[in-house]
């Protein structure tokens, strides 16, 4: 790379790849991964700079305190997801949630989904066992297969070419359903790093961007200070997300801001809390406190999904009950902080699924087996999902 490219204390889109990179699968074949990389990186953009830089204005706005940020979508898609019929489903279940939200935020009501490049997948043990069975864990379908088959569960580079493919169709089919009313952006968790460096490309002005979303998330299990994905996402203009857990303390979240954001742009960290409804107690005040006395102009949103998960059997299983707990104390943390609250960010889907328990949803463990469709996490149903923003809008009027 020659030395123009580099910009931002020797940042460069490869600059991850003498950093130690957790979550990662290893590839067997270099040369087939060198390919793919090649190609990609020739491929057509998923999103557009202009699109992005306006998300960015956005949530300026939101870190000035005014509007909300609905994100939200599955926990993983699927290179069997029918999409146009995923995006009719996202749409319509916006819509749905942005009637309750939309009259009680004060600002605008921004939204951005889960969707057109949600694919890999951080595990938390390396292996998955069944009967007396054990595999590499799956890692989303842009990495390895869904199957317990030894075989589907080799990481195959092959994979991301699919995986961009469909996302391109993906971000075209919701820019075309939303280009008359208030657009839905696109997200993903940015894990996968070949891809996201394929993927990464210079604006006229000589800005880098990651144009395989509009909004990219640090995960809570890869935000080490000197790991590859930091170092990714350090030298990105998109709107960064940064997943924050219960372990996360205020000198790391500090330092994070640094090396994400020196320059202490509003609105560019989103800051997903993801604490768990009896952890959110202790942990949130003092991160608000520290990032406030730090005059870190940051967005704070609560996602009250990956901190709420137990595991029945071989379920994961997850509470209506425990995420509106979740959310409520948010808001009620927030604004003792004198924080905005921003936003939520949940895993939910269009359709009737039983994947959490309450609500309009399944009553017990027993009932989660009806139609559980999802690759990875549970998600609210379409019902669930409308009445928690009904919720979210008491606590908003
Ligand atoms: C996710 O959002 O799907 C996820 C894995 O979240 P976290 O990194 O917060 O566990
Ligand atoms: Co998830």
């Amino acid at each position: 790379m020659s030395a123009t490219l580099v910009s931002n204390d020797g940042w460069f889109p490869a600059s991850w790849r003498t950093r130690e990179a957790r979550q990662m699968p290893a590839y067997a074949d270099g040369d087939a991964l060198r390919a793919v990389e090649a190609r990609l990186a020739a491929a057509a953009p998923v999103v557009a700079f202009d699109d992005c830089q306006q998300l960015r204005d956005a949530m300026a706005g939101l870190a000035a305190g005014r509007g909300f940020l609905l994100q939200g979508g599955d926990c993983a898609e699927s290179f069997d997801d029918p999409v146009a019929q995923q995006v009719a489903g996202i749409v319509g279940l916006f819509d749905a949630m942005g009637e309750r939200l939309g009259p009680v935020v004060d600002g605008p009501l921004v939204q951005v989904a889960r969707i057109a490049g949600q694919f890999a997948k951080p595990r938390s043990a390396p292996v998955e066992q069944h009967g007396g069975d054990t595999l590499p864990a799956y890692r989303g379908d842009i990495i390895n297969g869904i199957a317990f088959d030894a075989l589907a569960r080799i990481p195959d580079p092959l994979r991301m070419v699919r995986a961009h493919m469909q996302s391109v169709g993906t971000a075209a089919s919701l820019a075309a359903a939303t280009a008359s009313g208030d657009p839905i952006r696109t997200s993903h968790e940015a894990l996968l790093l070949p891809y996201e460096e394929a993927l990464t490309r210079r604006d006229p002005h000589g800005r880098w961007w990651a144009t395989s979303g509009h909004m990219l998330w640090l995960g809570d299990r890869t935000r080490q200070l000197g790991g590859a994905h930091v170092e990714y996402l350090r030298g990105i203009e998109n709107v960064v997300g940064v997943k924050v857990g219960p372990t996360m303390t205020a000198d790391a979240l500090l330092a994070l801001a640094d090396r994400l954001d020196p320059a202490n742009r509003p609105g560019k960290l989103v800051l997903i809390g993801r604490f768990g409804v009896k952890a959110i107690e202790e942990a949130l005040a003092p991160l608000m406190r520290a990032m406030r006395a730090a005059g870190r102009k940051v967005v704070w949103t609560s996602d009250p999904m990956h901190g709420n998960t137990a595991i029945a059997g071989t379920r994961k299983v997850r509470r209506l009950s425990d995420i509106l707990g979740e959310i409520d104390r948010f808001f009620a943390i927030a604004r003792a902080e004198d924080v905005h609250p921003g936003g939520i960010h949940l895993e939910m889907s269009a359709l009737d699924v039983t994947e959490c328990i309450g609500g309009r949803g399944p009553a017990s463990v027993e009932e989660l087996d009806k139609n559980w469709l999802t690759a990875c996490d549970p998600r609210l149903n379409a019902q669930q999902a409308v009445d928690l923003a009904g919720h979210v809008a008491e606590l908003l009027s």
